[in-house]
């Protein structure tokens, strides 16, 4: 089987969230599988100074009126023997971010992320190496099944679209429909009454549809959004697969970052880390304190409403808070505004840092994710391989992943309501506090479980077979 990746982030070279890690992890695992797998991205301003690159080809991208020709370099996937191919067009990707500045998205996404999608089909001629499946990931590469459809790409080969937020659709104004080029029936699937809509087309024209667990698969059928009709029109083809976890860079056992190893069987290094953790953030050094983490986009999504809603019950628990996110303005005031009412108690770190999301995954004796809606989320299975008992709102993956109860892994409640979220921590303290040897069983269960890539890889790799079988 052979498979070619699109995406717009790969970690580490250029990571906003979990499609970063998941575009990282995935193919490894598959390749461990035997499938023949490659990677293609934007080569972004930086990535070139991280790999090694050598220029493998030529290609002309046909953006709009334009015709643009891109150097198509070859690296490898840090850490792996998976081929990553970089498009490069510096207009378009050397920048300072991945998206845009300033809250906003860059106001030529949609030219960037068509030549992305439009680009990524000429590799595989352009270097003599053909797939069978483009697996294309969000909306930033939804055109690809659309483009395969029109003939850009190779012949005969299949469409899959994983769908890693529905949040993020990928809307522009009608007016620049001419960007694609798409003809104008296949124009049709990406237009809606007043937009025009990428990821709709994307879910239409695919041939196959998946998203990151089984539960936003039902979520995001019965949601009353802009796509529900498109989704469901395509509920046979639509596939929840749980992402796993990259259990080399999570491994409290090896994790460089942190101020000391630590594992299931002995758990001391993690109380080292807890007391470091308090000191760099400027904590109060209090090793009976239950922290609780939280590392994330400070997006509306997370549930950051609940936590400033509910602040004074939440630290009248006798709770730390240390939060390391970076996003929107309100929520990084909010934040900054919480940690200045109770100093030594809340820390707020602005800004991505991936050492200190290790050493806060590492450091907390609990993790809370309270979203609104979660896909997957991925910060609740490190925190869970960290003996970080994670608290959630049971909403797609974080429904499939955290259990409360018998044999639980954590705690969770189910209503997006301040009070839930108050009263499912403030279970969790008084098991932290006064059940040692039950906490004990639960930290172990999360240590213990299995989050490797290698089952959704196996996954993928069936769907992959079913989609080459029906061509
Ligand atoms: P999402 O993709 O919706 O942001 P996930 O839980 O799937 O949520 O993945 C988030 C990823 O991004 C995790 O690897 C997390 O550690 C990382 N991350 C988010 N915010 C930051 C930050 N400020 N600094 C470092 N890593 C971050
Ligand atoms: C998205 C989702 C998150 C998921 C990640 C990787 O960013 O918000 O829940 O884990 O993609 O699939």
């Amino acid at each position: 089987m052979k498979v070619l990746m699109v995406g717009a982030e790969v970690a580490p070279l250029a990571k906003v969230g979990g499609l970063a890690d998941v575009m990282a992890a995935l193919p490894p695992a598959l390749a461990d599988l035997g499938v023949e797998v490659a990677v293609a991205m934007p080569c972004y301003r930086g990535v070139r100074e991280q790999v090694d690159v050598r220029p493998a080809a030529t290609i002309v991208v046909p953006v709009g009126e334009q015709e643009i020709s891109c150097t198509v370099l070859e690296t490898r996937l840090p850490g792996s023997e998976v081929p990553l191919y970089l498009l490069s067009n510096d207009p378009y990707f050397d920048r300072p971010q991945i998206y845009g500045e300033g809250g906003g998205d860059y106001p030529d996404s949609l030219e960037r992320f068509t030549f992305l999608s439009r680009g990524a089909l000429a590799v595989p001629e352009a270097v003599g190496w053909i797939p069978q499946v483009i697996h294309a990931h969000d909306w930033h590469t939804a055109l690809i099944p659309l483009f395969v459809r029109a003939g850009a790409g190779p012949s005969g080969v299949r469409s899959m679209l994983t769908i890693h937020n529905l949040a993020h659709q990928g809307t522009f104004s009608l007016e620049q429909e001419g960007v694609t080029g798409l003809p104008g029936e296949l124009r049709e699937y990406i237009k809606q009454e007043d937009q025009l809509n990428l990821l709709q087309g994307g879910i239409k024209g695919s041939d196959m549809i998946t998203t990151v667990s089984p539960t936003y698969a039902r979520e995001i059928l019965e949601q009353e959004g802009r796509l529900k009709e498109a989704l469901r029109a395509r509920a046979q083809d639509l596939f929840g697969v749980l992402n796993g976890i990259d259990q080399h860079t999570w491994d409290p056992e090896a994790d460089p970052y942190l101020w000391e190893p630590y594992s299931a069987d002995d758990l001391s290094g993690k109380a080292v880390n807890k007391a470091s953790l308090q000191r760099v953030m400027g904590l109060e050094d209090d090793p009976r304190r239950p922290v609780v983490g939280m590392v994330t986009r400070l997006a509306e999504q997370k549930g950051l409403d609940l936590v400033l809603e509910e602040l004074d019950r939440l630290m009248g628990l006798g709770i730390q808070l240390v939060v390391l996110g970076t996003g929107e303005p309100r929520y990084e005031q909010g934040l900054q505004e919480a940690q200045a009412r109770f100093p030594g108690q809340i820390a707020v770190f602005i800004g991505f840092s991936e050492p200190l999301a290790h050493r806060v995954e590492a450091g907390s004796d609990m993790f809370l994710m309270p979203s609104r809606f979660e896909p997957c989320g991925l910060n609740q299975l490190y925190s869970l391989r960290y003996g970080t008992v994670p608290v959630v709102r049971a909403t797609g993956g974080l429904a499939d992943t955290v259990r409360e109860g018998q044999a639980g892994n954590g705690f969770t409640f189910a209503e997006y309501r301040a009070e839930a979220l108050a009263a499912a921590l403030e279970r969790a303290v008084e098991v932290y506090r006064s059940e040692q040897p039950r906490w004990n069983d639960i930290v172990q269960q999360g240590m213990r479980g299995d989050y490797s890539w290698r089952r959704s890889a196996e996954a993928y790799l069936k769907l992959y077979r079913r989609l080459a079988r029906e061509s």
